[in-house]
């Protein structure tokens, strides 16, 4: 009698490959954040908190209430699970003690802040993985919170590429002294102005960037100059990413802070983008040279709702994330965009995700892709203007 050994799933050797070139094609691996030991953040240059009604005026900081951590937590894991149940391998990060006070020789800051949003500090293109600088003393660490991860990946995976950006000195150089102070009392039209000039509270003294400032496109990546990300930050990445046309882009809104609900690609050919914040005519130019269609989001169900203690707008909505060029998961309550990409032919899973907001975003932030399906492709064959 022979007996045959059953292979395991469980014990089957998975092959560890870092590979994605864009958002829409088929995730294999990914990583999920965590909500464990968020922090209101003390006040720094670069972001004041002002939650007076949710118990945090200006100038106090602390741990996000234990009630809303557990119930992210959850959603959080539970999105995971979803993920796993539909064969992706998941992620995630260990989360540091952020309520401890931080320092470098130059500066030093009493909180950091949490590693809920990953898509803010690691960029992959293709098989590498960027570490951003950040700008926000309080996110200065927060690569730490991944790092067990990158170097499983770099022992897993020969052809990984691990990255890190310079680090940033972070003095009071790289920010436009007083700057909420004046920017807080100007009308809508002025802080407009103010964002189409990139005149915001980044100097121009070291480069800085947010990873969820630059969305994929294949061999186009498109850097939205923000709060969080200067010239300098998408000079640096134009030389970095060197075999890519990196093109700087800005929008239509007065608190630019990351593209990812911005300016949204669905699939290769179609790209969401939401109408309040209008891209800037020649980005808009650009993809319809390139036979792209550009659909404006309706708006989002939960207007009216707003989270305590979130820094977010209701277009986290618009913060959606694909499975695969036909498979989109979205927030369960936004009902709306569910039926606007149903309606475009996608599969739409719904995932309940509103408890995770108040931590910094929504299910696009709260993923960075190890590997997806697919090669680098070009979807721009056609210049125009200054792309
Ligand atoms: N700032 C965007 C908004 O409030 C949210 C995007 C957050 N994205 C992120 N990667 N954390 O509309």
């Amino acid at each position: 009698m022979t007996i045959t050994v059953q292979p395991n799933a469980k014990t089957t050797k998975q092959v560890t490959r870092v590979n994605s070139w864009n958002g829409w094609d088929p995730l294999r691996h990914v990583i999920v954040g965590r909500a464990t030991g968020t922090m209101v953040q003390a006040p720094e240059p670069a972001v004041q908190r002002d939650f007076a009604e949710d118990g945090f005026p200006l100038g106090t900081y602390g741990p996000m209430p234990e009630d809303m951590v557990a119930e992210a937590n959850e959603q959080l894991d539970n999105f995971a699970n979803l993920l796993e149940s539909r064969g992706v391998r998941v992620e995630r990060p260990t989360p540091l003690d952020f309520s401890q006070k931080v320092a470098t020789p130059d500066w030093s800051h009493d909180s950091m802040f949490g590693c809920m949003p990953p898509r803010d500090v690691l960029l992959t293109v293709g098989s590498e993985i960027l570490e951003a600088t950040m700008c926000y003393r309080s996110r200065w660490f927060e690569y730490l919170c991944y790092r067990p991860i990158l170097q499983s990946l770099f022992t897993a995976d020969p052809q990984m590429r691990w990255e890190a950006a310079p680090k940033p000195r972070l003095t009071d150089a790289s920010y436009v002294p007083g700057f909420w102070d004046v920017y807080n009392t100007l009308t809508t039209k002025e802080q407009l102005a103010r964002v189409a000039a990139h005149d915001l509270v980044l100097t121009e003294a070291e480069p800085l960037f947010d990873a969820a400032d630059v969305c994929r496109f294949g061999k186009d990546l498109f850097v939205q100059l923000s709060l969080v990300t200067n010239r300098q930050g998408y000079e640096w990445l134009k030389r970095h990413f060197a075999d890519h046309r990196v093109h700087w882009i800005t929008s239509t809104n007065t608190h630019p802070l990351h593209l990812d609900s911005t300016w949204v690609p669905l699939r290769a050919g179609l790209v969401l983008h939401c109408g309040e914040r209008l891209a800037d005519a020649e980005l808009m130019k650009y993809f319809r040279l390139n036979d792209w269609q550009i659909i404006e989001a309706v708006q989002p169900a939960s207007w009216q709702h707003s989270p305590r203690l979130s820094f977010c707008s209701p277009w986290l909505a618009a913060n959606v994330f694909n499975l695969d060029p036909n498979t989109i998961c979205v927030e369960e309550k936004e009902v709306r965009i569910a039926e606007q990409l149903d309606k475009l032919g996608f599969d739409v899973v719904p995932v309940p995700f509103r408890a995770v907001g108040p931590f910094g975003g929504g299910l696009h932030c709260s993923t960075v892709d190890i590997e997806r399906d697919g090669v680098l492709e070009d979807y721009f064959p056609r210049r125009s203007g200054r792309f």
